[in-house]
């Protein structure tokens, strides 16, 4: 491990956005690797060559989405058969939400973490369904008290989801996604389902979901996996499947009889698959996959995530005019801190900009958000540290 930290400047040569700039916006969108890009358009070529519309380009894309499906699964711990393609996390999320069967009066409790996308598509579930939802304080357990006590506050007779974010995208908190499922499900005589947003998660935890017994699990590929934006994946356990109807139906989805007419469901996860997409993009995300096997394990990585996110921790606590969100070390990638001294947060972003290092503002709670990676360097952090103490001094 030692020689693979030391050979990360080399390594870094795989991602091209990396050779200009000092990044720090993994949990916004990673950087594809050449292996990725190459991929795609080898991808895109043999697709020209071999139709485009042909038996045998048909043949390739089953088989592509077959290998795509269970390079996820093993990332993910699960069985392929619960893995459905889709485009983003967002829509991910909106598969389950969209398909449960929505009584009017049916509960729906969400954490204060969530992101708008979602937040926008339960206050449209609710105009439609009537439908009641509600918000738990989870921001605040950030530092003391017990994210899992909260939401046990919050759940309901007649709730029927619960949406939770694996890792919150604005202050990085992980949350115990097993405890808050069991939670759930054992509450009430009838089991709340849980709907977890895997934005910042899938590619930084190592993951083994089927021991969660989450019921869905929304993800994508162009985060923390480095995989090209438009390819993301939704989990659905299997003892749910039978009771999630898609809403987005097409070809993918169904089983057509002799005559082409359709006679029922995909009896796995491509049931909530449409139709028609951008193919060659799986093999773009199974190469930077399997990049970072190659590098190391999902627990080595994660490790050396923390570490770095420690480092940037820890340099940061000690500026006066900074206070980092967390008063502990980091549990993942992501490090939001405030500036004390009334400077804007935009124009710190702005001027790290400048310099070709790239942090995010976050809106709720204000702040700024830094992401490392387990390929960021220690000498990358310094220059973002020496860059944001540059802009106190200032004037
Ligand atoms: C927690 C969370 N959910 C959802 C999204 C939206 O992701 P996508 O663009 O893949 O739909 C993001 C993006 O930053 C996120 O952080």
């Amino acid at each position: 491990m030692d020689q693979k930290i030391s050979q990360l400047s080399s390594y870094r040569q795989n991602f091209p956005a990396l050779a200009n700039k000092n990044y720090f916006n993994y949990g916004g969108q990673g950087p594809i690797p050449n292996i990725s890009l190459q991929a795609i358009y080898d991808s895109y070529q043999k697709v020209q060559y071999l139709g485009p519309f042909s038996q045998k380009v048909s043949e390739w894309v089953i088989n592509e989405a077959a290998l795509m499906r269970r390079a996820i699964a093993a990332e993910l711990g699960v069985f392929p058969d619960t893995i459905t393609l889709t485009e983003d996390v967002t829509v991910g999320c909106n598969i389950p939400l969209w398909g449960l069967d929505w009584q009017a009066g049916d509960h729906l409790l969400l954490s204060d973490c969530e992101h708008p996308g979602v937040i926008a598509t339960i206050q449209e579930i609710r105009r439609r369904f009537h439908i009641e939802f509600s918000t738990c304080p989870i921001m605040e357990t950030l530092n003391e008290g017990n994210p899992v006590k909260v939401i046990k506050q919050n759940l309901r007779p007649h709730t029927k989801l619960l949406i939770i974010s694996h890792i919150l995208w604005n202050t990085g908190q992980v949350l115990p996604l097993t405890e808050i499922v069991k939670l759930c499900h054992n509450l009430f005589p009838s089991p709340i389902k849980v709907l977890a947003d895997a934005a910042q998660s899938v590619g930084v935890l190592p993951l083994k979901l089927a021991e969660t017994e989450v019921d869905f699990y929304a993800f994508t590929g162009h985060k923390w996996w480095c995989g090209p934006e438009g390819l993301g994946g939704l989990y659905v356990s299997a003892k749910v499947r039978e009771n999630l109807s898609p809403t987005f139906i097409g070809l993918r989805s169904i089983l057509r009889n002799k005559i082409g007419k359709p006679i029922g469901w995909k009896p796995d996860g491509r049931r909530y698959e449409i139709s028609t997409s951008a193919y060659p993009l799986y093999s773009g995300l199974r190469h930077a996959i399997s990049l970072h096997n190659q590098w190391g394990t999902a627990t080595e990585r994660y490790e050396r995530i923390k570490k770095l996110s420690a480092y940037l921790w820890e340099n940061l606590s000690e500026i006066p005019e900074i206070r980092c969100l967390r008063k502990a070390k980091p549990e993942a990638g992501l490090v939001s801190f405030q500036l004390t001294n009334g400077k804007s947060h935009e124009e710190l972003v702005d001027f790290l900009g400048s310099q070709e290092i790239l942090v995010r503002t976050i809106l709720d709670p204000d702040c700024v958000r830094a992401c490392v990676h387990y390929f960021s360097l220690e000498a990358e952090i310094d220059k973002l540290v020496i860059a944001i103490k540059a802009f106190i001094s200032r004037n």
